[in-house]
């Protein structure tokens, strides 16, 4: 199969830094709109067929859980924009963003987000819903539906570290930062 990108709403010209960065604002109320506009990006017929392509210039995968998928929809851009594709039961294990704020919406199947403020908060988030956060924001995503699940992300400014951590006894402990896929991609 040759590594054609396929025409889509999702052009190279529709995807802004400018306009990501602007729905993931300072404000609660401003990065709502992220959803908004991950909303309109996944109104693309043909979004999950990016995950078909053999581009692995355009495919990494995560460090943590070689088994996701993961395509950089806008690779050369300030802000992130991210197809990820979930077997059932992986997972991203507990981390940060660096300093970016972002949103990923949930296009198939289903997620379980645990968020840490000093507790646990758990959300399930089915088809079309979906989570937008400022810089700071810890959490781990998991799969646990039984069957893949297929998100898309935005990130502003571009994910470059990612700090991981593990939970212990209920406290918080910080592991080794690590470069964001979007970086590893290219090391
Ligand atoms: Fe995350």
């Amino acid at each position: 199969m040759s590594a054609v990108i396929r025409t889509s709403v999702i052009q190279d010209s529709v995807i802004r830094d400018s306009v990501i960065r602007e729905s993931l604002g300072a404000s609660r109320s401003e990065r709502a709109t992220a959803l908004d506009l991950l909303r309109e990006y996944a109104a693309d017929p043909t979004l999950a067929d990016r995950l078909d392509l053999h581009d692995h210039d355009a495919v990494g995968t995560d460090a943590a859980n070689t088994e996701r998928q993961l395509v950089n929809l806008h690779p050369d851009g300030n802000a992130d924009l991210w197809l990820i594709s979930w077997p059932a039961d992986s997972r991203t294990g507990w981390h940060d963003h660096g300093t970016a704020a972002g949103a990923f919406l949930v296009l198939e199947g289903t997620l379980t987000e645990c968020s840490w403020d000093g507790a646990v908060h758990a959300r399930t988030l089915r088809k079309g819903q979906g989570r937008s956060f400022g810089a700071g924001h810890i959490h781990d995503v998991v799969n646990t539906s039984g069957v893949r699940a297929l998100s898309l992300h935005a990130y502003a400014p571009r994910l470059t570290t990612m700090t991981r951590y593990r939970l212990e006894r209920g406290r918080r402990v910080t592991q080794a930062g690590r470069p964001a896929p979007a970086s590893a991609r290219s090391s």
